[in-house]
Formats: structure tokens, C-alpha cells, sequence
């Protein structure tokens, strides 16, 4: 469509407004109630144009082709200037001050402060950490309440009051404190006028005085872009950026708020030295010395397997890389891993053996225009808020729904089918949906003959699989489970997405397989037919850390160590031999710490005595072990077991880049320097290879990268000056020219024939079943507030939104137990016991509890077990038999 805008002719889509329009020509035209993030109501009149004659509000009004729009016309201008006075005149004289939204429009409009006459009489409310209400700057225009409802999807805002009197206020009543509000700070974001602020940025700020560092969230594995502001060395706000890839302009608290452990008093800011007296401060040089001559000792009393790494899925590609290839290079040995061990290595694991490659199948974008969403062992609405809440307006919008959970999390609520197998059943969910996709003719058979193999061995097993038996496997209603695959099966354009419940199991590999399936059977992998099977990484890292290589198995890029194509080419690049033989996993290193194999373990970024399992045994592994060392914030739970700890910055003071959930590399920029004598991964593994008389290459993390692009092809087009350029790239990115692939095997999968894998696989029974001793299984996870080990977010003012640990119980058992709500009581099981208050909710199925591991206090992995998945190692956090009594009445 085509339309004139005072004379200049611009090119529309179909369906744009004439304010698009406006915008394309580069004429000026103030808004004030609009926010392209939201459904545009017009009513502030700030935007009146003329469309054919006719005066309207730009920003609501379809544009025509062939329509003539006028912006400059001197009436209305006046129309716009009166429009604003009206509203400005309510408002107290502060409100025009600053460079905030409406001060810039008036300054636009020629209304100076004299306009602003209201008086200051409705109040405040500062009752929130992070949301600040002044009643007295606030002009109805909605947008907070919009974003609420449209972006986030809480629904917590409404406008109350009559007339002019008309302000924002919490849709509970009472303050806003206490309201649904989940501090995700998108009403703070759109306020026009500084009704809405947040601490560090109170009415009045200048911005321009700011400096703007475009970052990725170091929070969870969504990669949300942020822009941080900063003032004097510390962090003033940090923003959404608008044109994030994922985000969109949308946060959450821990990436928008959970800053203040930057500045943390408990902040490790000096190497430690254990002496007989404990941990002491030590120069740097002293510390790697000690460090140097621990590995050279490890290493020539047992050779270079008696050292191991654990890497960091917080720290960046770079660092990863470097690590990795430290171990490989500098000591001989394949002994490193991630945290990816403790949660998504059966999806890698699972993923590579049905598609061919290690990650999600396809962008979030598609998974968004999916119409039916699969959301498995998953609960993004508190774990990654930002895709949460997308996945959320897409079944607002229509979507159909199925949430297979234990929990009631958060999108179950909107669900149109909740499925709740009993934990460590979801192999024979997934084999009783793909028997109803298959026996009720929901399957792709064309697809199936060409693309897939395996449809012989799998109907023979899933033959054993009709719903009435998964119904009694698995306590989901034979009922339930044929509506749910019904909504699957009949889709247009059918999407999974899963999480750790998935994978968090003793057949965690074989879940991912078998959920696999129903994409496979539905032809809705590798085409236009659906959206494939996307994990949902936890840590902002996590898919990197593994991209790069920081796993025993694997070099860059997933090549097999044992791989002698792939070695030859890291060992051409390196300049050295590289091991052929697998390397130990993490509960590896700490049973070969514990026999007294291993020497030397170097922790980086992983407070491996709060999240792995079976606390007790993790804390023998390292006071066992000769020579431990800690790299980290903070002095958490595993640094305090360490011979030398070293001070390490955060995400926020690092240069690299980050892998999100759907192998997006972006950019991590350092918006502030590490304090006092703390450095960056990176700069410590360089500086222990450099005391060690090694000298790893790669000086900077940009050369970093472009020599991991040599090791692994899947990655040589990817730089740091192409990102900075272009934002965000997938892998696989083979070359300079690429824009790398963000929706996979379109053409062919990436298996050794190219097709994908069906997987025939039998339901076995988690590792440990509820009995008359433990006769509660328990189930671990996050809250909305923390993040993983709680080291960040509990030294931020996170900790005032969710102060203290739980554990959830439904109310039956709880009458059983005699236990009432704030109760403590002590929970054990076969491994350990710790006492948590209760919380007594019907979110939880009776005979179940739940708690998470964000308080070490807790010492919720003290209870759960040594199981683990088969195929990866991974630990059956999902499944632990306890038991527990009362110990006390409410605190
Ligand atoms: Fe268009 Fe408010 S911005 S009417």
C-alpha cells in the first residue's frame, strides 16, 4: 500500500496505521497513550493527523492506500498542543521535569512548566522494592495496565477513580506490595510520565547522563538483550532492550532488578588461601603459585587425569573455550564438564539421536506462531518469565494448550488440557500419547515414509502402551491423555516445548527421545508443519558452555573426542596432541575425588554443594581432594570447602558472548569494571596457565571466538564484529556470508542418513518409588524471585519479593501429618534431611511435595539422590522418596 504523508510517499504494509505511516516519512508526531509493544487505544489525542480530509488519532487509524495524511498543518498542531495542555495541567510542575517521555513530547509541543498546575494530594505508594507508585503523576493513559495484561500477562493493574482523579492502582485492593504484581518492571518500562518509577531512576533523572552499556541477561537461558545504565560505577537501572531478538522490549525481576549483588559487602574481591586458621587473603601471585605447583604435583604423582575442571554455564563462550581447551591443551586430559550435566544433557543427548544436532529445533518466533503448545516438565512463567509470558499471549490469542506437569505451574491454569503424571512416568505419558497419535491416524505417513525411520520398531512397542495402562502407570486419566493428543495431533502447526522435568530423571535421555517422537509422527520437525522440540535451557550459558566444548565427550562444536577427524583439526589449530579418550563427568570427578584418583578440582562458577545431588557425598569429594579451587562472587557453600578461592566478575563486567535457549550468539558487554582485584574468568584462566608456564593464544575473547570458529565449523561464521553489527546469530553460522540457521533440517536432518530417529523405548520405573518408609516423593525446582544456588538473587533486593524457603505440601497430606501451614517439619530421606516451614497448597497432587534450592540453608540437595539418567548422568532430581514429620508449630 501506498500513502503520502505531506507530500512525501512512503510504502506500507497491509494493515498499518497512519501513525506507521507517519514514522516511515520521518515527520514528527508526538505520542503519548501509544507503545508499539501494545494494542493502541487512542485515547490521549496527542497524534492527530489528517487521513483524507478527516482529523484522527495516527496511532489508531488504519492507514488507506492512496490516502493523503497531514502532520505539519498549523491547526493541528494547536489541535495536539491543547490536547497534552489539558492533560499536563493536572499534573504537579515535577512532572515536567527530567528527559522523561512526556517532558520530551511537551518540549515537542512548545508546553513549558508553567502548564503543570496540579497540586500533590493522592498520594504514594513505595510500598515495593522495585515498582514505585505517585498517584499524582499518573494520566490514565493505561499503558501500565496494557503492559501488564498484554506483554507480561499478570493482570495485576487496573485504573480506579473517576475523571481526572483516574490513576493506576493494584487490581487486588491494598498496596501494591501485596498485590500480583511480579515486579517484571514492564509498567515502570512504558510509563510516560514518571507515575511509575523505579528506585534508582526517581522523577527527574536526566538519561543522558547515563552511560548505556547492550548486553544479554546473565540470569536464565532465554538471552534477553538489556540495555544497563549506569552512573559513577554502579548500576542505575537496567533496561529491556526494545529490539531484543527474544525479549522485545520485556524483562523479568531478576534480569531487570537483581542487580544489588554487585555491590555486596560479602562481594569476594581478593584471592583466598586456606592456612591452618581457614581461608585468608593472599596476593594474586601467591595464590597462582599455589595453584601452579597443586596441578604440577596432581599431575606428575598421577598423571594429567588426576586433575579435572567443572566450567561455568555463567560464564561466556569465550571463557568456556578457554577453559576447555586449558584442560585439553596445557594438563592432557578430556576432564572437563558443565552444569548441563545436571540438566539438559539428556536433551542434548536425546535431540542428537532423533535430529542429528545438540539444541532446540527451532527459533522462538516459530514456536510462537504455533497453534498448539506441548509445554512439558516445564514452568516458564516463574523459571523463564520473559518466554513464559510470550507463551502466554499466544494461548490468550488462541493457541490451544497442553501442560503435562505434576505442579499446577503457572500456565496450567490456562490450559485446555493438564496432564499430572506421577514423577518418573513420562516415558510411558509420551509412548500412551504417540500410541493415540498413531492408533487414532494423526500421523504424517508421508513424512514418515521419506524423512523418518523406525515406525516398525516403535508401533510394536507402543502397541503396549493404550491409554487405560498409562493411565494406571502414570495416574493420568485415559480421558485426559486421548484430549490431549487429539490437540496435538490435530494442529495445524504443533510445538513442544520442554524443560527439566523432562530430562531431571533416572530415563531422563529416553524422555527426550520418546517426547521426540510426537513430533516425528506428526511431521512437525524440519518443516512448515510445526515447531519441533525446544528445551528450555536454565542457565544463561548453558547451551554455550557445551557449544564450546566444556564437556569430557566433546570437543567445540559436539565432535567427538574419540573422533579422529575432528581431533586432528583442534590438535592443528592447538598445536598439541589432544587426549582420544573420554574424560570423567561430574559425578565422576567427585567419586574418583572420593577414591582418591583425583587430585586437583578447579570449580568455576558452580556452587556445586547447594545444586548437585546428594549434598553429603559432594562435600566429601572435596575435603577429600589435595587441591580444590573456587572461582566465584561469592564466599557460597562450595568456596568454603576450597583451598584457594578467587574473586571472579560477574556478568555484568565481562566482554564475550553468550548462547541462548534457541543458539542465539549475542553480545555481553562489561557495563562496570570487577571491584578491587576481582577479574574475569577469562583473564583467570589465562593467568593460571601463564603461572603454570603455558601459553594459551587467544589473548582477547573476540580472538577467542574466531579461533573456536577454526576448531568447530558449526561456528565459523560467528565473530564478535558480525555480532556487533547484526545483534544475534544461530548456529549452525558455517561462514562470514551465513546468517545462520535459526529453524533446522528443513532439507535433511542431521543424523549419519538423514533422517530423524523414532525411539523405541519401554517405561522403567524411576530409581527410587514412594514405600512405606518414604512414602512422599519429592520434586526440586525454582521460584520466580531466585535464580539456581540463590548466590545473586539473595543479595539483591530480590530477597524482600521471597525472603525464605518452603516446602509446598498439599493439604491432605498435611492433615495427615498433623502439620498446618508455617509449620516446621523435618523431611528426610534415605540420603539426608533438613527442616523447612510447609506451605500448604493444591498446586501440589497429594502424596507429593516440592521445594527448590535456592537457599543453602535449606539444604533441599542434602535430600536427593545418587540416581541418575543412564545415558547422561544426570541426576533424578525429580524423583526423591522422604518422609517427614512436624517438628514444631508455625515460627
Ligand atoms: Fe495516539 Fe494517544 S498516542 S491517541
Amino acid at each position: 500500500m501506498r500513502v503520502t504523508v505531506d507530500g512525501v510517499v512512503v510504502d506500507l504494509a497491509e494493515e498499518s496505521t497512519a501513525l506507521a505511516a507517519v514514522r516511515i516519512a520521518g515527520a514528527d508526531l508526538p505520542t503519548l497513550c501509544h507503545d508499539d509493544r501494545l494494542t493502541p487505544v487512542g485515547s490521549c489525542r496527542t497524534c492527530m493527523v489528517r487521513l483524507d480530509g478527516r482529523v484522527v488519532a495516527a496511532c489508531v487509524t488504519p492507514a488507506v492506500d492512496g490516502a493523503q495524511v497531514g502532520v505539519e498543518e498549523e491547526d493541528l498542531r494547536r489541535m495536539r498542543h491543547d490536547a497534552v495542555e489539558v492533560i499536563v495541567s493536572a499534573l504537579p510542575p515535577q512532572a515536567l521535569e527530567g528527559d522523561g517521555e512526556l517532558a520530551r513530547v511537551c518540549r515537542a509541543l512548545g508546553i513549558g512548566p508553567q502548564a503543570a498546575q496540579g497540586g500533590t494530594d493522592q498520594g504514594r505508594d513505595h510500598s515495593h522494592p522495585f515498582v514505585h507508585l505517585d498517584r499524582d503523576l499518573c494520566i490514565a493513559c493505561g499503558r501500565c495496565v496494557r503492559m501488564c495484561a498484554e506483554v507480561q500477562g499478570t493482570f495485576a493493574l487496573t485504573l480506579v477513580g473517576r475523571g481526572s482523579e483516574t490513576v493506576v492502582a493494584p487490581g487486588t485492593g491494598g498496596p501494591w506490595a501485596e498485590s500480583d504484581c511480579v515486579a517484571c518492571g514492564g509498567c515502570v518500562d512504558t510509563c510516560p510520565t514518571g507515575a511509575l518509577t523505579e528506585p534508582g531512576l526517581p522523577i527527574g533523572t536526566h538519561l543522558a547522563s547515563l552511560t548505556r552499556t547492550r548486553t544479554t541477561c546473565g540470569y536464565c537461558g532465554v538471552g534477553c538483550a538489556l540495555e544497563v545504565l549506569t552512573r559513577d560505577g554502579e548500576v542505575a537501572a537496567v533496561r529491556p532492550a526494545k529490539d531484543g531478538p527474544v525479549n522485545r522490549g520485556h524483562a523479568c525481576v531478576k534480569g531487570r532488578f537483581a542487580h544489588g549483588f554487585l555491590r555486596s559487602p560479602e562481594r569476594i574481591t581478593r584471592p583466598l588461601l586456606r592456612r591452618r586458621s581457614g581461608l585468608e587473603p593472599v596476593s594474586w601471585d601467591e595464590a597462582l603459585d599455589h595453584i601452579a605447583r597443586g596441578l604440577w604435583a596432581a599431575v606428575n604423582e598421577a598423571g594429567p587425569d588426576a586433575v579435572a575442571a567443572i566450567s561455568s554455564a555463567r560464564a561466556t563462550n569465550e571463557e568456556n573455550y578457554l577453559i576447555q581447551k586449558f584442560m585439553r591443551v596445557v594438563i592432557g586430559t578430556n576432564n572437563v564438564d558443565n552444569c548441563s550435566r545436571l540438566c539438559h544433557s539428556p536433551s542434548a543427548a536425546g535431540l542428537t539421536a532423533a535430529f542429528g544436532l545438540s539444541g532446540g529445533t527451532d527459533a522462538f518466533e516459530d514456536v510462537e506462531r504455533a497453534d498448539c503448545l506441548l509445554v512439558v516438565g516445564a514452568n516458564p512463567v516463574e523459571a523463564h518469565p520473559v518466554v513464559g509470558a510470550r507463551l502466554l499471549q499466544r494461548v490468550l490469542r488462541g493457541a490451544r494448550l497442553v501442560v503435562a506437569d505434576p505442579r499446577a505451574v503457572g500456565l496450567a491454569g490456562y490450559a485446555d488440557v493438564h496432564l499430572r503424571p506421577r514423577p518418573g512416568t513420562n516415558v510411558a505419558l509420551f509412548n500412551g500419547l504417540a500410541n493415540v497419535l498413531l492408533t487414532q491416524g494423526m500421523v504424517d505417513e508421508e513424512f514418515l515414509r521419506h524423512r523418518a525411520s523406525g515406525l516398525p520398531e516403535l508401533t510394536a512397542i507402543l502397541a503396549g502402551y493404550p491409554p487405560d495402562r498409562v493411565a494406571e502407570i502414570t495416574g493420568v486419566p485415559a480421558a485426559d491423555l486421548i484430549a490431549a493428543a487429539r490437540l496435538y495431533g490435530q494442529a495445524k502447526r504443533p510445538a513442544i516445548v520442554h524443560g527439566l522435568g523432562v530430562t531431571e530423571h533416572l530415563h531422563g535421555t529416553d524422555g527426550v527421545r520418546t517426547l521426540a517422537n510426537l513430533a516425528i509422527l506428526r511431521g512437525a520437525v524440519g518443516t512448515d508443519r510445526g515447531f519441533g522440540v525446544n528445551p528450555l535451557r536454565g542457565q544463561n550459558n548453558v547451551q554455550g558452555a557445551s557449544d564450546m566444548g566444556a564437556l569430557p565427550d566433546l570437543l567445540p562444536g559436539y565432535n567427538r573426542v574419540t573422533d579422529s577427524v575432528a581431533r586432528g583439526r583442534a590438535e592443528q589449530v592447538w598445536g598439541t596432541e589432544v587426549p582420544d579418550h573420554d574424560g570423567l563427568r561430574i559425578p565422576q570427578m567427585f567419586a574418583a575425588a572420593r577414591s582418591g584418583d583425583l587430585r586437583a578440582l578447579w570449580i568455576i562458577g558452580e556452587d556445586v554443594c547447594a545444586t548437585d545431588p546428594d549434598t553429603n557425598q559432594v562435600i566429601e569429594a572435596l575435603e577429600s581432594c589435595p587441591l580444590v579451587i573456587s572461582q566465584e562472587l561469592f564466599l557460597s557453600e562450595t568456596a568454603r570447602h576450597a583451598d584457594v578461592v578467587l574473586p571472579a566478575a560477574s556478568w555484568l563486567e565481562k566482554d564475550g558472548t553468550f548462547v541462548n535457549f534457541d543458539r542465539r550468539f549475542q553480545r555481553v558487554r562489561p557495563a562496570l569494571v570487577p571491584p578491587d582485584q576481582a577479574r574475569t574468568d577469562f583473564a583467570i584462566v589465562h593467568a593460571i596457565a601463564a603461572a603454570y608456564g603455558a601459553d594459551l593464544g587467544c589473548p582477547t575473547p573476540a580472538e577467542a571466538l574466531a579461533e573456536c570458529g577454526r576448531v568447530a565449523p558449526v561456528f565459523a561464521g560467528i565473530t564478535h564484529q558480525r555480532l556487533d553489527r547484526e545483534g544475534a546469530i544461530p548456529w549452525p553460522c558455517p561462514n562470514a556470508e551465513h546468517p545462520g540457521q535459526a529453524r533446522l533440517y528443513l532439507d535433511r536432518f542431521a543424523t549419519p542418513d538423514g533422517l530423524a530417529h523414532l525411539a523405541a523405548r519401554p517405561y522403567l520405573p524411576p530409581g527410587e518409588s514412594p514405600d512405606d518408609d518414604y512414602p512422599l516423593i519429592l520434586i526440586t525446582g525454582r521460584r520466580w524471585a531466585h535464580y539456581n544456588s540463590g548466590n545473586m538473587t539473595r543479595r539483591s533486593g530480590t530477597i524482600d519479593l521471597d525472603p525464605s524457603d518452603h516446602i509446598d505440601m498439599h493439604p491432605a497430606d498435611a492433615a495427615h501429618h498433623a502439620v498446618r501451614d508455617g509449620d516446621t517439619v523435618l523431611v528426610e530421606s534415605r540420603h539426608g534431611r533438613t527442616t523447612l516451614p510447609a506451605r500448604l497448597t493444591e498446586e501440589i497432587t497429594p502424596g507429593q511435595l516440592f521445594c527448590t534450592f535456592h537457599f543453602s540453608s535449606s539444604r533441599a540437595n542434602a535430600l536427593t539422590s545418587g540416581h541418575a539418567d543412564t545415558v547422561t548422568s544426570c541426576p533424578e532430581y525429580k524423583v526423591t522418596a522422604v518422609r517427614l514429620r512436624r517438628t514444631q508449630g508455625r515460627s
